[in-house]
């Protein structure tokens, strides 16, 4: 899969893919990433890329023809590209959307910067505006990282064969169970014995049902959209007969 990452500011871009998952994946050759310095695109004397808002207002607005020349040269190389803006105005970014888009073999990643990009490189250009939450950012450089991130895990052969974006968070919309690793007592806070049994059926009744209980406490919206079982539905209605607080007295929901 393709990446091209349309920014005022590629040096941002020279760390992040360097390390670990995505560097591997890299180096395998199943994703490409490259940076476009837009500012590349501008023709004028001063590689202007950005102006003044007609009608007046705070802040500077990206121009259109350095935008539209960039994303002409690369779908002049591949008019199958698909072009997303990074905007705090676009559709939320979730596993769902990151499944979306690793379906397509090449990507276009327009990051906005200043007051966001003039309205006709919009209409005419981008496919698909994303935000990754609500919250703004100085751009949408940390926007186009995190989507990235997301959409190349899921991609075959970039997770090692021992590792499964199946199992993530989220997947089967239930947060992940708790993981312990050695040692078995640290301070006096023990490892769950029944992790420590070595009966398997066991121990998957008691993480799905962890899985559960942290969902139910953390993030109850999830539970809505889940995929639940029969097994699931008795699991819950233990936990919610139970004394068990499912750890609400730190973190009950809707209160943080
Ligand atoms: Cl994609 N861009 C900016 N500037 N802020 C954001 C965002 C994107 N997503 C959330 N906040």
């Amino acid at each position: 899969m393709r990446f091209d990452i349309l920014t005022l500011f590629p040096n941002m871009f020279s760390s992040p893919f360097k390390e670990s998952i995505l560097s591997k994946a890299i180096e395998k050759g199943l994703i490409q990433i490259r940076t476009v310095n837009i500012r590349d695109f501008a023709e004028d004397k001063h590689h202007i890329v950005d102006d003044a808002p007609y009608g007046g207002g705070q802040g500077m607005v990206m121009k259109v023809e350095p935008i539209a020349r960039a994303i002409e040269w690369i779908k002049s190389e591949d008019p199958t590209a698909w072009t997303v803006y990074l905007t705090p105005q676009g559709k939320r970014f979730d596993q769902e959307r990151a499944r979306g888009l690793s379906s397509r073999a090449h990507l276009i990643l327009l990051c906005g910067r200043y007051e966001g990009i003039d309205e006709r490189a919009r209409d005419l250009f981008v496919d698909e505006e994303i935000s990754i939450g609500d919250y703004v950012l100085t751009g949408g450089e940390l926007a186009a990282m995190v989507l990235i991130d997301a959409v190349s895990r899921l991609l075959p052969g970039v997770l090692g064969s021992d590792r499964s974006a199946e199992e993530d968070s989220f997947v089967n919309s239930l947060l992940e169970y708790p993981q312990y690793t050695r040692p078995s007592d640290f301070r006096g806070k023990s490892v769950p014995q029944i992790l420590l049994s070595g009966n398997h059926s066991a121990i998957s009744l008691w993480r799905r049902r962890e899985a559960l209980k942290r969902t139910w406490s953390r993030r109850p919206d999830l539970l809505q959209k889940a995929r639940l079982s029969e097994e699931d539905g008795r699991l819950l209605e233990e936990i919610l007969n139970s004394n068990d607080d499912c750890g609400m007295r730190i973190e009950a929901p809707n209160n943080k």
